[in-house]
């Protein structure tokens, strides 16, 4: 599975300092944005007891664990255990991490990096995510041009160029906007679309 990049948020709503949960493909993840700016994603469980790091908190350039405090760099590594303080954490304590990347104002994870190409959205600008209750067969029948398997979708909304990069699409559709025009125009529409395929589905 590893070089599979997948589209998990927009890099405008996962802002410095901050660890939200993610998905990877049904892996949850935690992500994580250092003080520094740089990006983490990794398995959302804590290598001492599983709780989620998800839950967890942000301190400059590390993120420690909410339960006992463990706390990890962005390598990973575990740096600290609170309560054995003289300790060196032995390197066999590591945080699962994956890859991550962002481009276009878009983050990627992969289970390890690889030379497979991003599309390339450039000249997109993000505009928000949305969640559709539907499939992507369903938003195939809604978009003209939109294929079941694509990743991408790509059209024009009030004469702009916009792209649809799509995360899950089994149960739930996770979609990544993009536009090149008016941003309340895409968000508009696609609250539109939201509904059509959601009412499609129910058909
Ligand atoms: S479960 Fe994370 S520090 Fe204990």
């Amino acid at each position: 599975m590893s070089g599979i990049w997948v589209a998990i948020g927009l890099s405008q709503d996962l802002p410095l300092g901050v660890v939200t949960a993610g998905r990877w493909q049904g892996a949850e993840l935690a992500i994580w944005r250092a003080g520094s700016g740089r990006l983490s994603a990794w398995n959302d469980r804590c290598p001492h007891r599983g709780m989620r790091l998800s839950h967890g908190f942000v301190r400059g350039e590390t993120l420690s664990c909410i339960y006992h405090g463990w706390t990890y760099g962005s390598d990973g590594a575990c740096r600290k255990i609170p309560a054995h303080p003289a300790m060196v954490p032995p390197a066999a304590i590591q945080a699962e991490v994956y890859a991550c990347v962002e481009a276009d104002g878009v983050i990627w994870v992969a289970p390890a990096a690889s030379d497979v190409a991003l599309p390339d959205l450039s000249g997109l600008k993000p505009v928000r995510s949305i969640t559709v209750q539907a499939n992507a067969i369903a938003l195939a029948r809604a978009l003209p041009g939109f294929v079941a398997q694509d990743t991408v979708w790509r059209g024009e909304v009030a004469g702009a160029a916009v792209a649809l990069v799509l995360q899950d699409r089994d149960a739930t559709l996770r979609l990544h906007a993009l536009g090149a025009g008016d941003r309340v125009a895409v968000s508009r529409w696609l609250d539109g679309l939201r509904r059509l395929v959601e009412e499609g589905a129910l058909v």
